[in-house]
C-alpha cells in the first residue's frame, strides 16, 4: 500500500521558497550573470517586506482568530513583538501550509471553495521574505488599525450573516482533569414553530469547552404523545475539532423542522488539548448551534442533506507499526449535486480523498484530496456553487482513507497497539460527511446548461 507522502510537495516548496529567498538575500556573493537575472527577476515584488505594510494584515485576518489572549492557539501572536519573536515558526508552519490550519492539496481536485482558509501563494511568499529578511517592523505609519479581540467566542459567520436567528444549547456539563473519554447525549428544543430552510449553520464549543470537546453530532427529533423522541430523518450538523461551520447553497433547502428538537451525542475527553484546557478541570461545558435561517416560505426546488457515508463499516484493523487503506461507495439512483465533503477519522488517519466513478465513459474524476490530514482540525470543504460535482445518476462516489499506525505518525503515541474500529479517540473510524443536493433529471441538466453559459461567458470574457 502507498501511503500519500505527507507534506512531500510542501517541503518541497519550502526548499524551493528558501533557495528563492537565500538567491535575492544574497545576491552580491553571486556572480555576475545569475546576479543580474536574480536582481531582474526580483526587483519590485520582493524588495522589501514589512511587518506594518505587508504582514500585519495576513497575521490580523487568518491567525489572530486563534493566536490572541484566550484563543486556542498556543501563544500569541497579536502584536509586532509577538510576530516576530515567533518568526521563525511562523515561516516553517507558514511555508509548509501547516498553518492557518486547512488541510486540502492545492494541486489535484477541486480548488474552488467556500471560506477556504489557505493563504495565497503570495502571501505565504510575502510572509517568508519577511522573515529571511530579518523580521523588519517597517514604518509604524503603514500597520493597518488592530483588530477587535473583545469577543473571544465569534460566530464565523457573523460578519456575513449578522447574529444566528436561532441559537440552540446542550445542556451543560462537567469535565474532569483525568479519565476516560464521556458521551453527553441532551435532547433540546429548536424554538421553531414552522419549517424552516437553514441558510447557515455552525456548532462550537462555547468557550473554554473548545479544549475538552472532540466532537458533537446533531439530529432534528420530534417529540411522541408518550414524551419519547424520535429523529424526523434529517441531520443538523457534524461538529468535530477546528471545524468553522457550513453553509448550504442558494435555492436549496436543508430543512429545520417545526416543532423540533436537537438531539446533541457529545464526545469529550478529560483533561483536554490545546491552551485552554491541557490537564485542567473544566465545569460547565455547553455546546452551540447557531442556526441562520432563510425567511418562511423560501421558494425552492431540491432537498440538500448531511449524511455520514460508511467507508468499509467497522472493519478497519491495523496491527503494530501498521497502515490501512479503505475504500466506499456511494451510488445514487438520481442526479445529485456535492455540495460539501468532510472525511472522518481520529489519530491514525493521515490522508483521504473524494473521486467520482462515471459508469459511461469509465473515466475517474478526483474531486478532493487531502494528503496531509490532522484529527486536530476537521473542515467541511464546500465547492463554490459553480464548482460543485454534479452526478448524473448511477455516478458512483469514491471515498478512500489512508492510515497510519507506525511511530511515523507524530499523533500515535503508542504504535506497539493494535488499532481497532471504534469510538473512543484511541479507536479509529472511516466515514466521510457528505452533504448532497438530490436533484431529478430535469435540475440536473438545468444546472449542467448553466454552467456551460456560464464557462461560455467567462471565455468570451477573456
Ligand atoms: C483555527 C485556529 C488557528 C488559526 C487560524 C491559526 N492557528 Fe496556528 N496554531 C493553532 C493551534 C491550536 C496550534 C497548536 C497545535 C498545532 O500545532 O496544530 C497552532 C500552532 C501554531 C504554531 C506552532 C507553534 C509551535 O509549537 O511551534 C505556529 C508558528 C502557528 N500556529 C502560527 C500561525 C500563523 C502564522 C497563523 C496564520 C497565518 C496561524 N497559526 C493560524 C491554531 C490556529
Amino acid at each position: 500500500m502507498h501511503l500519500p507522502k505527507r507534506n512531500g510537495r510542501s517541503r518541497t516548496w519550502a526548499r524551493t521558497l528558501s533557495i528563492l529567498a537565500a538567491a535575492i538575500g544574497t545576491t552580491s556573493v553571486l556572480s555576475g550573470p545569475v546576479r543580474a537575472q536574480v536582481t531582474f527577476a526580483s526587483a519590485g515584488n520582493v524588495a522589501e517586506v514589512t511587518y506594518a505594510k505587508d504582514v500585519a494584515s495576513i497575521v490580523q485576518n487568518n491567525c489572530l482568530v486563534c493566536h490572541r489572549p484566550g484563543g486556542i492557539g498556543p501563544m500569541d501572536l497579536a502584536t509586532y513583538e509577538d510576530a516576530r519573536r515567533y518568526a521563525r515558526r511562523i515561516r516553517e508552519q507558514v511555508a509548509n501550509r501547516l498553518m492557518p490550519p486547512y488541510y486540502y492539496d492545492n494541486d489535484i481536485g477541486i480548488q474552488d471553495l467556500e471560506h477556504d482558509w489557505r493563504l495565497s501563494q503570495e502571501d505565504i511568499d510575502k510572509v517568508v521574505a519577511w522573515v529571511d529578511q530579518g523580521a523588519p517592523l517597517g514604518n509604524p505609519a503603514d500597520m493597518p488599525p488592530p483588530p477587535d479581540l473583545s469577543d473571544t467566542d465569534e460566530w464565523v459567520f457573523a460578519p456575513e450573516f449578522g447574529q444566528p436567528d436561532v441559537i440552540v444549547r446542550s445542556s451543560p456539563i462537567d469535565v474532569p482533569a483525568n479519565g476516560l473519554d464521556m458521551w453527553h447525549r441532551p435532547i433540546v428544543p429548536v424554538g421553531i414553530t414552522t419549517d424552516r430552510c437553514i441558510r447557515a449553520i455552525q456548532v462550537k464549543p462555547a468557550g473554554d469547552a473548545k479544549g475538552v470537546v472532540h466532537h458533537a453530532n446533531s439530529t432534528f427529533q420530534r417529540q411522541l404523545d408518550d414524551g419519547g423522541f424520535e429523529g424526523t430523518g434529517d441531520r443538523a450538523s457534524e461538529y468535530a475539532m477546528g471545524k468553522l461551520g457550513e453553509l448550504i447553497p442558494d435555492g436549496v433547502c436543508r430543512v429545520a423542522p417545526a416543532n423540533s428538537y436537537i438531539a446533541w451525542d457529545i464526545h469529550l475527553f478529560p483533561g483536554g488539548l490545546g491552551a485552554a484546557a491541557a490537564n485542567a478541570v473544566l465545569p460547565g461545558n455547553v455546546v452551540e448551534m447557531g442556526l441562520w435561517l432563510h425567511p418562511e416560505n423560501y421558494e425552492y426546488k431540491y432537498k440538500q442533506d448531511l449524511a455520514s457515508y460508511d467507508i468499509d463499516e467497522g472493519e478497519l484493523v491495523m496491527k503494530p507499526h501498521g497502515t490501512a487503506m479503505s475504500q466506499g461507495f456511494q451510488v445514487f439512483d438520481h442526479p445529485v449535486r456535492i455540495d460539501s465533503f468532510q472525511p472522518h477519522g481520529h489519530l491514525r488517519l493521515r490522508s483521504a480523498s473524494l473521486e467520482i466513478l462515471y459508469p459511461e465513459t469509465n473515466r475517474i474524476e478526483v474531486i478532493s484530496m487531502i494528503s496531509n490530514w490532522s484529527a486536530i482540525w476537521h473542515q467541511s470543504h464546500i465547492y463554490a456553487a459553480d464548482a460543485a460535482p454534479l452526478l448524473p445518476a448511477g455516478a458512483v462516489l469514491i471515498m478512500k482513507q489512508w492510515y497510519d499506525n507506525s511511530a511515523n505518525n507524530p499523533n500515535v503515541a503508542d504504535p506497539e497497539m493494535w488499532v481497532d474500529a471504534g469510538s473512543r479517540t484511541a479507536d479509529e473510524m472511516d466515514h466521510a460527511w457528505i452533504a448532497v443536493t438530490h436533484l431529478d433529471e430535469e435540475g440536473y441538466q438545468e444546472l449542467l446548461e448553466q454552467r456551460r453559459a456560464n464557462q461560455e461567458r467567462r471565455i468570451t470574457d477573456q
